[in-house]
């Protein structure tokens, strides 16, 4: 990070200038006022109140009432700050800017589906450089929490099930907002949230409860977190939910003794939205003084929203319940970031040139990436000449393209599937939208077409924050039409644009060829009419298990093998897993099919032996596999490794993912992946947060998803 020591002076010199009053406004984040109160904002921003302003009216799930940025307006609050309050602290403008600004790239379950780090960290470099062009410093991004429950409608936010491919996106993703130096220009500060544990939710149901193991946290749901800070995360934003009957806002445990003594962040966290005040409704707290006691002892810096540090604080310093020292603390950790953000330098907004169009190429780029070829019978691609019927809910549809969380993006600037279909097509394209078809008139006519392709999905509103949803599956009107179209016997593709795995069973059997487009952002329509005509080759693969039924939730690829031999996932015994249905996923982790035909060869490892000192002092040894493809196209591949501890002090899981590299393979082409294993790949950790490697035979898996048998056992002595 940059410049970051030459800060503490100056620091110093501020905080001992600084009024109790002052020191908490710094520790107070409201939201943008509306017109009724902005003039009494401003007086509260000239008393020095204002440490930190969220730029939005009422956000949940991307609703912003005020409906976008006033540069003006915020420069204003600005040159308040910075020229009539008395300490002339610059204020750090805050925005949920989660999966793009203007331009819109796809949902972030999505990108991980690209398994792109390099393309991930491109979008969000574009993310920061529309947003901060707008003022905004600092966004509420990336939303790490590992999710195993669909029903969650915070899925979208995240990279799904896995901790190693969180870990990568993570890092893309600071990098791609920070850069090197945040200071610089159309960089932005990153946010880890939520911090920690939020996707375990239990039933799906938003801000529930969460029952947590340390062994489970350490492995599946600390990872990513610890990728973000290694990467340069400079805050993180604390959950709403309790792990284990213990608020994290308000836990000393979370926030202080893993976040910054184990994981090491030196940062400051904000609260999520309202939630120190929510205390008392956990039941924890008996008032807001003693939120506010609780969640800035536990180590809680910056208050989202609900006022009760600035209402509390002065008077708990008082009386002795909270020290100075540790108000003092707050402060300094947010204005260190405020310094490496440069806003004691430049605080002001100055709208520059931003270029769009390349933003707008590279969020196609990125959904073609994240795009996953389910299925394909021998129908797709189709010819240019091909007569198409298009029919479904999504073929005029350009709001849900763009997903939850999304505040500044504009349908109307978003092509429709209709419109990116018609684009390309020779043959025609006729199209009928919703699923109200007559049905002897839509029979008739998608008989008189060469090929059907159904656009179905999900609304964006039953995705994000606050909407989950406890039925996973398409509609019964989507359905029904799936069905008439299958009964054509005309060959059916079924586009899905969704935020979340769907319930499969019953949907994939009755189409041909099925692509999951997911809610892909700004120019996901194009990105899909590329693929069905063969324009691009899809490379995506899912980073969350697709479930044939919802009543297998929670179904994930890294489960523990079972001392009774029911390793359901993986299909083992699967009578007795369930006596009514199949228990293995629909479609599993790291699955995606391509146009390209990969063959993989055997997998090669020069040195199956090495000593446990040598791996202990850093050695490393080298997996290497040939991939050629055998097709027609070229195109991208995912290899996937996975390894399984076999012998453990705990319990390790079945498969665990330890690299993945996307490679081009021109066809007639074989490509030599190699991946390096050592110490940080081998190792687990223990309830207790130490990490350890423990001798013996790992079985090294590679090949194109999670249930790939391709093997080699390594011994580590
Ligand atoms: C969400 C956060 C978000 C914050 C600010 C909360 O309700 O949980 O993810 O950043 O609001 O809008």
């Amino acid at each position: 990070m940059n410049k970051m020591k030459d800060f503490e002076k100056q620091i110093d010199g501020i905080i001992s200038k600084l009024s109790l009053k002052e020191k908490i406004g710094q520790l107070n984040q409201p939201e943008t006022p509306t017109a009724d109160n902005a003039e009494e904002f401003k007086e509260r921003v000239r008393n020095g109140e204002v440490g930190s302003i969220l730029m939005s009216v009422g956000a949940t799930a991307g609703n912003d009432a005020q409906g976008g940025i006033s540069v003006e307006f915020y420069n204003e609050l600005q040159r308040i700050a910075v020229e009539e309050s008395k300490s002339g602290i610059p204020i750090l403008f805050g925005r949920d800017v989660i999966h793009g600004h203007r331009t819109v790239f796809p949902i972030p379950l999505a990108m991980t589906a690209s398994f792109n780090e390099e393309l991930v960290e491109q979008s969000y470099s574009d993310i920061a450089d529309e947003a901060s062009n707008e003022g905004v410093h600092w966004t509420f991004t990336p939303m790490l929490d590992l999710a195993r429950d669909p029903r969650w409608g915070r899925v979208i936010e995240g990279p799904g099930e896995d901790p190693f491919l969180g870990s990568a996106m993570a890092k893309a993703i600071v990098k791609g907002l920070q850069g090197d130096d945040p200071s610089k220009k159309g960089k932005m500060l990153a946010c880890a949230k939520h911090y920690v544990g939020y996707g375990a939710s239990e039933s799906g149901i938003d801000y529930h409860r969460t029952e947590i193991s340390d062994y489970s946290l350490n492995n599946y749901y600390l990872p990513a977190f610890k990728s973000a800070i290694d990467a340069g995360a400079v805050t993180v934003m604390s959950a709403f939910n309790d792990i284990s009957g213990q608020p994290v806002t308000s836990s000393r445990y979370y926030l202080t003794d893993i976040l910054r003594k184990r994981l090491g962040f030196g940062g400051f966290v904000v609260s999520d939205y309202d939630a120190v005040c929510q205390l008392a409704k956990q039941g924890v707290a008996e008032d807001d003084s003693d939120c506010t006691e609780m969640a800035l002892n536990a180590g809680l810096d910056m208050d989202m929203h609900d006022g009760v540090y600035m209402k509390c604080l002065e008077k708990l310093v008082e009386t002795g319940r909270v020290k100075m020292e540790t108000v003092d603390e707050a402060v300094r950790r947010i204005l260190r970031v405020k310094f490496q953000k440069g806003l004691f330098e430049d605080p002001y907004c100055k709208k520059g040139a931003v270029d769009i169009e390349i933003h707008r190429m590279h969020a196609k780029e990125m959904a073609a990436e994240s795009i996953v070829l389910l299925k394909n019978e021998g129908v797709l691609p189709i010819k240019k000449s091909d007569r198409v019927a298009l029919a479904g809910p999504f073929i005029h549809e350009r709001r849900s393209l763009l997903g939850s969380w999304m505040l500044d993006g504009k349908p109307e600037e978003t092509p429709n599937m209709c419109e990116a279909m018609k684009a390309k097509s020779t043959g025609g394209v006729t199209s009928v939208n919703g699923t109200d078809l007559g049905w002897d008139s839509s029979l008739k006519w998608m008989c008189n077409t060469d090929v059907t392709v159904l656009c179905l999905g999900e609304s964006w509103t039953s995705t994000g924050e606050h909407r989950s949803v406890s039925n996973i599956a398409l509609t019964p009107d989507q359905t029904m039409l799936i069905e008439r179209a299958r009964s054509t016997g005309k060959k059916v593709i079924g586009v899905l644009f969704c935020g979340r795995p769907i319930e499969m069973q019953g949907i994939a059997d009755n189409f041909d060829a099925l692509i999951y487009a997911w809610h892909g952002g700004s120019e996901v329509a194009s990105a899909v009419a590329d693929i069905i005509y063969g324009d691009n080759v899809p490379s995506g693969k899912l980073p969350i298990t697709i479930p044939r039924k919802a009543t297998h939730i929670p179904i994930y690829y890294n489960i523990t093998p079972s001392g009774r031999p029911v390793d359901c996932y993986y299909g083992e015994n699967a009578g007795e897993c369930y006596v009514d249905s199949l228990p293995t996923p629909y479609y599993p982790f790291g699955y995606g099919l391509s146009y390209a035909k990969f063959v993989y060869g055997d997998i090669v490892c020069k040195e199956p032996e090495i000593a446990f000192d040598d791996i202990k002092s850093g050695k490393k040894f080298e997996v290497t596999i040939d991939i050629t493809n055998e097709g027609d196209f070229d195109g991208k591949e995912v290899a996937e490794l996975y390894i399984r501890d076999k012998l453990a002090s705990m319990m390790r899981p079945i498969k665990e993912l330890k690299g993945f590299k996307k490679v081009l393979i021109k066809k007639g082409e074989t490509v030599t992946v190699t991946f390096t294993l050592g110490y940080d790949e081998l190792g687990f950790f223990l309830p207790n947060g130490e990490y350890v490697v423990e001798p013996g035979k790992f079985d090294v898996y590679l090949g194109e998803n999670c249930l790939t048998e391709r093997k080699i056992t390594v011994e580590i002595k």
